[in-house]
């Protein structure tokens, strides 16, 4: 199913609230982390649309840390929240916690990144981009930019994370129907600057200069931005000499996409309370089974 913002629940929510007789839902969100500037922007937009569904969040930043989650989660639990927002580090190593949620009548909701669970009940619904469809559109952009002939590098997400997965899957399906595309080089840069730039200082390094190399897709902008500081300290031009694709389309890589710095981004929203509150809120309200998946469009822009 697609998301189509229900004015509906919105208008609920905000007469319930003019009225004053709506009783707040406690709601513990786990974030994966702060890394990046698109993550940061989620938060916020988090903690602000809260406000204004009148929902009572309680918002636990795991550090990039598994344990801190299910910490937090086994927390959220143990005060009885109405509901538990998650958006997993990685897939794995969710049943224990996500049973005991179950357990306690708590329903679980997954925002932006997935979970690999063999029972799908243990959550409500998934609310969150196509990160597959995210990495075919950097791939279609490029076999077309390329003329279907191109040597990659690849900045890879954080190791076991649904977005670093989808996004190689996705971009490796549309590069494998063009026999002269391939990824020669792969690595994890952690989603952040700083691992894109060591990543990116080690690339350049194994393959004398990028010679040869005719792209970077990176899973993410920052990692894509500290790409660009590594090529540029060695002499090279980012978005000339190299094409550059990334996802996000954080306000930085708009700023290199003008500078030609970069060539093309997919966006990930990170304003998406506006999603994700009245899906939870009108579940609370009336609990029914929900598709598993509520997809979150995903747009390529350009220099
Ligand atoms: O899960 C989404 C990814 O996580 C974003 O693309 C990245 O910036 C973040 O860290």
């Amino acid at each position: 199913m697609i998301f189509k913002t229900t004015l509906a629940s919105t208008a609920m929510a905000a007469s319930l609230l003019m009225s004053g007789s709506a009783l707040a839902q406690t709601i513990g969100f786990s974030q994966v982390g702060s890394e990046g500037d698109w993550r940061p922007a989620f938060s916020q937009n988090m903690r602000e649309t809260a406000e204004d569904y009148g929902v009572d969040l309680k918002f636990a930043n795991a550090q990039g840390k598994q344990e801190e989650q299910l910490r937090a989660v086994r927390a959220f639990i143990a005060q009885g929240v109405d509901a538990i927002v998650v958006a997993p580090v990685v897939v794995t190593g969710w049943e224990s916690v996500l049973q005991e949620a179950k357990d306690a009548e708590i329903p679980v909701f997954l925002v932006d990144r997935d979970v690999e669970v063999s029972d799908k009940s243990l959550y409500v619904t998934r609310i969150s981009a196509d990160f597959n469809l995210e990495g075919k559109l950097a791939g279609a952009w490029l076999a077309a930019e390329s003329v279907g002939t191109c040597k990659i590098v690849e900045l890879q997400g954080t190791t076991g994370s649904a977005p670093a997965i989808e996004r190689k899957g996705g971009f490796e399906a549309v590069i494998d129907q063009f026999p002269a595309m391939e990824i020669v080089a792969t690595q994890s840069g952690d989603f952040t600057t700083e691992g894109g730039k060591k990543v990116m200082e080690a690339f350049i390094k194994s393959t004398n200069n990028l010679e040869g190399i005719c792209a970077s897709f990176a899973h993410n902008d920052n990692m894509q931005l500290g790409a660009i500081q590594a090529m540029k300290e060695a002499g090279l031009k980012p978005g000339e000499d190299v094409l550059m694709v990334s996802v996000d389309y954080v306000p930085a890589i708009e700023d290199a996409l003008e500078a030609g710095d970069a060539n093309a981004s997919v966006e990930l929203r990170s304003a998406v309370g506006k999603f994700i509150y009245p899906v939870i809120l009108d579940y609370l309200e009336e609990p029914k089974e929900l598709d598993k998946w509520i997809v979150i469009p995903s747009d390529l822009h350009t220099q």
